[in-house]
């Protein structure tokens, strides 16, 4: 990571520059590109909670509204001129069906002022069906080119969601994990953007050979982004590793007294 590239932004996100355009990774999660007013959100999995109650599992089913209001809350802050939607709008085909009116009734007014793009995903083949705006299988923005899953191998320019990043540092003798981005200045992964989304480890297999450079993480904080070094990111399990090693060397005796404290 060349840290003199990477500075603080006034949102507490991070400016950097994307193959050569100006980028702020928002705390958010978001992506925004403020020279070309485009903002860029990845796999919000909107409805996911009432696709799982369609099959009986009931999730609380606010999902849509809390992911829409940090998105509304993005446009007032930013009056972006486009905002593109990376893929994984919806979790599934049916999705944009089951929006409550006044869900869709915000998309509609967004759309009013902005120019709503959606990248068909994986979830949703066919985009945002009967909303406003285009679909498309991916979008050119300056240098940079939003698609939503990776493509496999370098591909410099390329922005994408699908594999919803997130990363895992060691912090006072324990670990935290969080959604992130990952860029080498050249090629950038989104955190996935919605309320119910899991994340996917940066150092999974399922990254290897998609940076040319060793990337960095723009991991997600409280109030700010984090810029992470490669060599600080935990795979999965470390702590757990670590814990036990710890325990391995303690002395006898006192594994053995708190091995009867109750
Ligand atoms: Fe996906």
């Amino acid at each position: 990571m060349n840290a003199q590239l990477v500075r603080r932004s006034p949102c507490q996100g991070l400016a950097m520059r994307l193959m050569g355009e100006a980028a702020v990774l928002r705390c958010s999660g978001a992506l925004w590109l403020p020279e070309l007013g485009v903002l860029a959100v990845a796999d919000l999995h909107l409805e996911k909670g009432s696709a799982f109650a369609v099959r009986g599992q009931m999730l609380p089913p606010y999902d849509t509204r809390a992911t829409l209001a940090r998105l509304e809350a993005e446009v007032a802050d930013l009056t972006p001129r486009q905002v593109v939607f990376m893929g994984d709008t919806f979790h599934d085909g049916d999705g944009a069906g089951r929006l409550a009116g006044d869900d869709r009734a915000r998309l509609e007014t967004m759309a009013g002022r902005v120019d709503l793009v959606w990248i068909a995903g994986n979830h949703d083949r066919e985009g945002a069906q009967g909303l406003p705006g285009r679909t498309v299988a991916e979008i050119g923005a300056g240098a940079i080119t939003l698609v939503h899953e990776p493509t496999l191998g370098e591909a410099p320019g390329q922005a994408a969601g699908h594999l919803h990043p997130c990363a895992r540092v060691a912090a006072h003798g324990r670990s935290v994990r969080a959604r992130c981005f990952l860029t080498d200045g050249e090629r950038l992964i989104l955190p996935a953007f919605g309320a119910y989304t899991g994340g996917l480890n940066v150092r999974d297999e399922a990254y290897a050979g998609l940076f040319r450079q060793t990337p960095w993480a723009g991991m997600i904080g409280r109030d700010r982004v984090h810029a992470v070094a490669w060599g600080k990111l935990l795979p999965e399990g470390a702590d757990q590793f670590r814990r036990k090693k710890r325990e391995a060397s303690k002395p006898v005796s006192m594994a053995m007294r708190t091995a009867r404290t109750p």
